[in-house]
């Protein structure tokens, strides 16, 4: 059972142009393309859900806010409250605090990329534990690019001395993944921030400024576990097969709402059995209703 007592608010940004991949974003937003069998930002949503979080803030374009309403509304079928905010430019994901402030009131904050895939036996138990820390917590993973990442850089005590941003000679390959946790101090670090030479708001900034104040957890996501990027066509393709797989071969979903949020107690048996009704799906019905039946 999830613990879903808490007061800790989150963030999904879903803004950005999605330039690698036009022409597929053009009308349309990138988190709102196919991962399998649903739209991408199930996936961060219900990361965020394992966490124990059910007040979200949805950041994305102007133009991309309906089709987003459409497809999750206000939350409540799933026991969420979902709430929706506008980026006018990407000018960086620490922009999302300054955007969420209101939302946040005085507030403990999650912040997931609209983007990013996080799948592996462990993880609610560490997003839970992340979620009872107190300053920041970060989660780092080893990648074989890591120029293209945030890049934490440890002493020979494995302790972090420092965080740079897709660093050209990077002296470690733990890349701090897209999902961070911090406390209200971030509204004001984010307040105090310059954009950076590519004209961005850091987040690593961000987490220099907690490491700095020695207020920086770092966990570790191991070997067996899935963090997936989404960004490319490769990238896009790559992910769709992963759950595709894991999916076929267990009978099982990876990111659905309506399961989490059954699995967390934000729903009863009958909001499931409803829900299952409801849906024009008659697979992805039977599921649902078959959840009720197995343990
Ligand atoms: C951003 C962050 C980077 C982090 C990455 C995770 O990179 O700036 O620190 O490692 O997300 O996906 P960007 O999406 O701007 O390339």
């Amino acid at each position: 059972m999830i613990n879903s007592v808490n007061k800790r608010k989150g963030i999904i940004l879903a803004g950005g142009v999605g330039s690698r991949l036009t022409p597929l974003t053009l009308a349309t937003s990138k988190q709102l393309l196919p991962i399998y069998d649903k739209p991408m930002i199930y996936y961060p949503l219900t990361t965020l859900m394992m966490s124990g979080v059910k007040e979200i803030l949805i950041i994305c374009r102007k133009d991309h806010l309906e089709s987003f309403k459409k497809l999750i509304g206000d939350g409540n079928n799933w026991g969420l409250s979902i709430e929706y905010a506008c980026q006018k430019n990407p000018r960086g994901i620490a922009e999302a605090f300054l955007i969420a402030e209101e939302f946040l009131g005085d507030s403990p904050c999650v912040l997931i990329l609209g983007d990013n895939l996080f799948y592996g036996n462990n993880l609610i138990s560490q997003l839970q534990n992340a979620n009872t820390n107190e300053g920041a917590t970060i989660f780092v993973y080893p990648v074989s690019d890591p120029s293209r990442y945030g890049i934490v850089n440890f002493n020979k005590n494995k302790k972090a001395i420092n965080i740079e941003e897709k660093p050209k000679n990077p002296s470690s390959n733990f890349a701090v993944t897209g999902i961070y946790f911090f406390d209200n101090n971030v509204i004001n670090f984010a307040k105090e921030l310059k954009p950076s030479s590519r004209g961005e708001l850091e987040i690593t900034d961000i987490n220099q400024k907690y490491l700095d104040k020695d207020n920086l957890n770092i966990q570790f996501l191991g070997r067996g576990m899935a963090w997936l990027d989404t960004g490319t066509f490769d990238a896009l393709q790559e992910a769709g097969s992963f759950i595709r797989t894991i999916e076929k071969r267990q009978g099982l979903k990876v990111g659905c709402p309506e399961e989490i949020a059954w699995r967390s107690g934000l729903i009863n048996d009958i909001q499931l059995r409803k829900l299952a009704k409801k849906e024009k799906n008659e697979e992805y019905s039977k599921y649902l209703n078959n959840l009720l039946l197995n343990f």
